[in-house]
C-alpha cells in the first residue's frame, strides 16, 4: 500500500515504545491515526506529541482500551470506524513479555500473555476486518518477533504467541486474497523501548546472552524499516542483519541454529556459575 495520505490507521499499543514510532511513521505519510492502549494518561501524551506533527486536515486520536477485553476493543474499533469514517489499516502491535524459566513461571502468566499478544490481535482483527473489507485497498499488520521464528530461551510465555501471530497472518493473507487486503508481519530485533528496558531487568542471563548477539535498534529506525517494507507490499519485514540471518538459517539449517543457541546458553551458564 503506497499512498497513505488521508487513510485511517489504527495502531494498538500506540501510546509509547515501538507502537508510537509506527504511529508517527503513518502520521508522516499524511494518515489519520487512531491509537489504542490502556493507560489514558500516556495515551493523551502520545496524542499531543503526534498531533504536533500531523499534516493539515489530518488528526490523531486516542481510544483507551485493553486489547484482551473483547467488548472494550470492539467498542473502541467501532467508535474509530464511525469517526473515520471507516478504517484502512490495522496495526496489531500491542504486546507484552513475561520472561523467565518455564518451570518457575506461574500458569496465569501464560494466560495473560496469550490473551494480550495473540487473542488481543484476534479481537482487534475481528473487530476491524468488516471495515477493512469495505475498502478497495486495505492492510493488516502484526508485530511479531524473531522469537516467533525460533523459540528463545526464557521466552516460553512469549515465543509461542509470536509464532501464532505469524501463522494467523498467513491464514488471513490467504483467506482475504483477491479482496484487496495487504497482510504483513513485522519481526523487530531487540528495540530500544520502555518494554525492553523493563524486560532486561528481569530476564534470565541466558536470554540476554542469546539476544546480546544482535544490535539493539532505535524504535524510530524499526518504524522506518517497517514503512519501507509496508509500502513495498512485503509480507515478512525483518529489519536487521542478524534477524535475517536467523530467519534464513533456521529455515535452511535449524540444527546449526540450535547448536549456536545451545553453545551461547552453555557459555552464559558457565559465567553465571563462576
Ligand atoms: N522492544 C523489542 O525489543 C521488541 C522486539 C520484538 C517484538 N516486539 C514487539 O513489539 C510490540 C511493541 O513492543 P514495545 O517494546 O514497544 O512495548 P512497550 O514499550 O511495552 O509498549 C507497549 C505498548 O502496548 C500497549 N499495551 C500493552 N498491553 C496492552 C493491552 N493489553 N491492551 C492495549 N494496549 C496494550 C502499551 O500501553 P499501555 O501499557 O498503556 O496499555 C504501549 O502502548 C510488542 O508486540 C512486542 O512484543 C518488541
Amino acid at each position: 500500500m503506497r499512498d497513505l495520505d488521508g487513510k485511517n490507521v489504527v495502531v494498538t499499543g500506540g501510546s509509547y515504545g515501538l507502537g508510537k514510532e509506527l504511529a508517527r511513521s503513518f502520521v508522516q505519510e499524511g494518515a489519520n491515526v487512531y491509537l489504542i492502549a490502556r493507560d489514558p494518561v500516556k495515551l493523551d501524551a502520545a496524542v499531543q506529541e503526534l498531533t504536533s506533527q500531523v499534516q493539515r486536515g489530518r488528526r490523531v486520536k486516542g481510544f483507551a482500551a485493553d486489547v484482551s477485553d473483547r467488548e472494550a476493543i470492539f467498542r473502541a474499533i467501532e467508535a474509530i470506524a464511525l469517526e473515520g469514517p471507516g478504517i484502512d489499516v490495522l496495526v496489531n502491535n500491542a504486546g507484552i513479555v513475561i520472561p523467565g524459566y518455564f518451570e518457575k513461571i506461574p500458569i496465569e502468566a501464560f494466560e495473560t500473555v496469550v490473551r494480550t499478544n495473540y487473542l488481543g490481535a484476534v479481537n482487534s482483527t475481528k473487530a476491524a476486518l468488516p471495515y477493512l473489507l469495505k475498502r478497495q485497498r486495505s492492510a493488516i499488520t502484526f508485530t511479531s518477533s524473531l522469537a516467533g521464528h525460533k523459540g528463545i530461551f526464557g521466552y516460553s510465555t512469549y515465543s509461542p504467541t509470536k509464532a501464532a501471530l505469524i501463522s494467523l497472518a498467513e491464514v488471513i493473507r490467504v483467506e482475504t486474497r483477491g479482496k484487496g487486503v495487504q497482510v504483513s508481519v513485522l519481526c523487530p530485533p531487540d528495540t530500544d523501548t520502555p518494554g525492553l528496558k523493563s524486560e532486561k531487568k528481569v530476564r534470565p542471563p541466558e536470554t540476554s546472552a542469546v539476544s546480546g548477539s544482535a544490535r539493539e535498534m532505535p524504535a524510530a529506525e524499526v518504524a522506518a524499516c517497517f514503512m519501507r517494507g509496508f509500502k513495498a507490499g512485503k509480507f515478512m519485514v525483518i529489519c536487521d542483519f542478524m534477524g535475517r540471518l536467523l530467519y534464513r538459517m533456521n529455515g535452511l539449517a535449524p540444527r546449526l541454529v540450535d547448536f549456536y543457541m545451545d553453545a551461547t546458553v552453555a557459555l552464559a551458564r558457565r559465567k553465571k556459575g563462576s
